[in-house]
């Protein structure tokens, strides 16, 4: 993610090391930067294998069972490839930051949802978790940037948790947070960028079946560099739309600004809904390039989701809500 009045460091994407290269320095620098870590890291996991805080108490609910009803026209993305190449720009700015994202504490964690809803509560992630339905999903991750992964998430209906708060009449947007914890997370500590991480949806985006409300991937819980202990997924947009590591959803009348449209609005709109013949100011999005094996797949209107969501977008002008 970049964006028009980037800071010299943030470079283009064509600029960007093709993915063969980064691979091959992968492993280089992942020895180098556990050696420089290790200090402060302390026992901190491996890549991928790092989500099991001592304190989870929902271990015993994964694998929870697939659901059949969401299938994959591509392999899934190797486990190892998509936790070592993330965008989590609290911890810095670059693909990077699966060690630094270890020190993050998920445990305790609680998640507070409220504004306009009858019913306001907060939540300690595992009370939460446990109470709603958990199921494995297999969904296409369609990244702004144009690469792309294939990911077997675990988590629960945004809906079942909507149910529960019950939104009044006058909430029509539902605002999303990320923690702020500027001494672990030390990208924070740079005030150019509008921290906390925020997002936002309709609640009828937020209420449509697929938005999930992501606890865990590959079978597990989620690894903190994916966003551990709750995220989101909307799989028919852009990827920046999945907001990593939620401390608050609120339900609102106005319609959220988020972080990165705060950054770049001509660049990073609302919307966000994967469109092949919408361009990105600086590059083109109709192909996609998946992690780790870099085939090439044509990218695919609401990336390839429309049977469930095309019908929400009806009536707004076409360029506004690809944007
Ligand atoms: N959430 C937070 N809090 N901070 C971020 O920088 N990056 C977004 C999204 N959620 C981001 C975030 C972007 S741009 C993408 S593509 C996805 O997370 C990447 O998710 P992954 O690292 O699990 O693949």
């Amino acid at each position: 993610m970049h964006y028009h009045r980037k800071p010299g460091w943030l470079i283009p994407e064509s600029k960007a090391t093709p993915e063969s290269v980064f691979m091959q320095r992968r492993k280089f620098l992942a020895g180098s930067a556990a050696m420089a870590a290790g200090g402060i890291l302390g026992a901190a996991g491996g890549i991928g294998c790092a989500a099991e805080d001592d304190t989870d108490k929902t271990l015993d609910l994964y694998p929870a069972q697939r659901n059949p009803e969401f299938t994959l026209d591509r392999p899934l993305t190797e486990e190892e490839v998509a936790a070592a190449y993330n965008n989590f720009y609290e911890f810095g700015p670059v693909k990077t930051i699966s060690r630094l994202a270890q020190r993050l504490t998920i445990r305790p964690w609680q998640v507070e949802v409220g504004g306009l809803v009858n019913n306001p509560q907060t939540f300690d992630i595992d009370d939460l978790i446990r109470a709603m339905p958990l199921e494995e999903r297999l969904y296409r991750l369609r990244c702004v940037e144009a690469w792309a992964m294939a990911v077997p998430w675990t988590g629960f209906p945004f809906s079942a948790l909507i149910k529960k708060v019950q939104p009044s009449l006058q909430a029509r947007y539902v605002k999303l947070t990320t923690f702020l914890h500027r001494t672990v997370a030390l990208n924070q500590l740079r005030v150019w960028y509008p921290w906390p991480y925020e997002e936002g949806l309709t609640i009828e985006e937020a209420m449509n079946e697929l938005t999930l409300l992501v606890t865990g991937v590959y079978g597990h819980p989620l690894p903190k560099q994916h966003g551990a202990p709750l995220r989101l997924i909307t799989p028919w947009k852009y990827g920046f739309k999945s907001i990593k590591s939620i401390v608050s959803i609120e339900f609102v009348k106005e319609r959220p600004v988020s972080f990165w449209e705060t950054l770049a609005p001509k660049e990073y709109g609302f919307w966000a809904n994967v469109n092949p013949a919408v361009a990105h100011p600086r590059w083109a999005q109709s192909t996609e390039r998946m992690l780790g094996t870099d085939e090439k797949y044509d990218t695919v209107i609401f990336n390839g989701y429309g049977q469930w969501v095309a019908g929400m977008y009806p009536t707004l002008r076409e360029r506004e809500y690809f944007f």
